[in-house]
């Protein structure tokens, strides 16, 4: 019989501090409904007192999810704690998630504090809390770098004022597997009352070790892992949810396991991708594309005599199923929708007739419909933009100068206007700022192709700097220039209203 590990699923907190990976409410509480169906035990769901955005975005998490108990962070500081005890209060089970720094370096530049003092403060914040929620989970900012001693003094105080969660942050990703797992032990053996608590991991991935980190942190006595889909985080990211779970259901020795139904794992991961557009990279684990690509003679010989030759994971336990059907010109609406609805995505019938008749359009050029093209057409449907590229025509080539014209559909009137420019795309962004008028710098300009082939999608990822502040773009689109236009044009409807 194995222990139960709670999985705790940051994604809409920590994975959404990304730059460029902001979600609206909408789009978060798609995921967090997909989080509820993958089983996740904990959902994360924001900061309230960060923002207006983050505050409503607890609330609707709250209402829509029905399962998992619905987080919301604080710092140790009580108007932080009023706030998210409102956030929550529609949340059918609920934990307030507050804590403070606890590593020399924090305490000293952070804080301008001493250790006794942020003891007080540890305690005050759990205390004040237990007055709004029973389950109150404390966080020890940067513990992979507090002393043992120490870290487990504040705990044995946080879990008196009454903590029913601890958690052990690797903020900066520092700590060795064996480090991590020793730190763990020392808990469980020297803080009075750590039995009544579930402890909690959650590492970060600056040295390629957060899993690692996890897993010795669970071998040792940690009964929650804090995850995100896809590892998503700041920096290097933070561990990935896909990762701990078939770690622990390829070890079965280790008699640790979650409630996650895995063959959710990976369209959760194309959906999160797509909506923080946010590329997995190719050779990321359980998810990545090459994750179960035989390339080589040998391998492919090897897994076609017996699969276990190469593979420790059957394909279809994390939900790849090689023979989904493929999408093609000919394919019919309910194609699409039932294909969006195994990727996590449902549209509502306008949205849908829309990214059908996109899909079809799409499909006259490119043979195959892959998964990621599906998620973009649903991605671009689901928005309601005031301004819109009507049309493109563009001119360039070797020893010319690139002339483009343009025609920006803009609340239902039609301007257009010419430009020329040093290649397609600066003509073309050049006509749109003719039109829109507005002083607009492109700061970042990415351009990435979805799969392979010349006749692919490409994806155009553009940071837009107007008054002082910045606002990211996105469009996917086999015609590249098109793309780059489309995602100058979403960044300019995120500040023109
Ligand atoms: O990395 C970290 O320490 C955190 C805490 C706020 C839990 O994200
Ligand atoms: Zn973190």
């Amino acid at each position: 019989m194995s222990d139960k590990i709670f999985i705790f699923d940051t994604t809409l907190r920590d994975g959404e501090q990304v730059p460029g990976c902001q979600l609206n409410t909408v789009e978060k509480i798609e995921v967090a409904k997909s989080l509820e169906e993958l089983g996740v035990d904990i959902i994360e769901a924001g900061f309230p007192v960060s923002s207006p955005g983050d505050f409503n975005s607890v609330v609707e998490i709250s209402k829509a999810v029905t399962w998992p108990t619905i987080c919301a962070l604080t710092r140790a500081v009580p108007n932080d704690i009023k706030v998210a005890a409102e956030a929550l209060q529609y949340a059918r089970h609920k934990r307030i998630h507050t804590g403070i720094g606890t590593s020399d370096s924090h305490i000293k530049y952070k804080f301008n504090s001493t250790r006794e003092e942020i003891i007080e403060r540890a305690v005050a914040a759990v205390a004040y809390a237990k007055k709004f929620v029973e389950d109150v989970q404390f966080y020890a900012e940067d513990a992979g770098r507090t002393d043992n001693e120490y870290l487990a003094r504040v705990v044995e105080a946080v879990i008196k004022a009454g903590a029913t969660v601890i958690n052990i942050p690797d903020t900066t990703g520092y700590c060795l597997p064996g480090e991590f797992g020793a730190k763990i032990k020392y808990l469980v053996e020297h803080v009075d009352g750590i039995h009544k608590v579930v402890i909690s991991t959650h590492c970060h991935n600056d040295l390629g070790m957060a899993t690692a980190n996890t897993v010795s942190g669970l071998i040792n006595g940690a009964r929650q892992a804090e995850v995100t889909i896809n590892g998503i985080g700041e920096r290097a990211g933070n561990t990935a949810l896909e990762e701990v779970v078939m770690t622990l259901r390829s070890h079965r020795e280790l008699a640790l396991d979650t409630n996650i139904n895995a063959t959710r794992i990976s369209s959760i991961s194309r959906q999160v991708s797509s909506l923080m557009n946010m590329p997995v990279q190719p050779n990321k684990a359980i998810v990545g594309r090459n994750a179960f690509a035989h390339s080589s003679g040998i391998h492919q010989d090897g897994v076609l005599k017996n699969r276990e030759s190469y593979e420790i994971i059957d394909p279809k336990d994390v939900g790849i199923d090689e023979n989904s059907i493929v999408l093609t010109a000919r394919s019919g609406r309910a194609a699409l929708k039932h294909r969006m609805h195994v990727l996590g995505v449902e549209l509502e019938k306008e949205a849908l007739d829309k990214a059908y008749e996109a899909f079809l359009k799409l499909a006259d050029r490119k043979k195959e419909i892959t998964d990621d093209d599906v998620l973009m057409l649903a991605g671009e449907h689901r928005t309601n933009h005031r301004i819109k590229v009507e049309y493109l025509q563009v001119t360039s080539g070797v020893g010319i100068k690139s002339v483009a014209s343009v025609g920006l559909n803009i609340a239902g009137e039609r301007f257009e206007a010419c430009a020329t420019g040093n290649g397609p795309v600066d003509a073309a962004i050049s006509a749109i700022k003719i039109i829109i008028r507005r002083q607009m710098l492109v700061k970042e300009f990415l351009i990435q192709a979805i799969n392979k082939g010349s006749n692919d999608v490409g994806k155009v990822h553009m940071t837009v700097e107007h008054d002082g502040r910045q606002y990211y773009g996105f469009s996917a689109n086999t015609d590249i220039v098109a793309a780059s236009a489309e995602a100058f044009v979403d960044a300019i409807n995120k500040f023109v209203v």
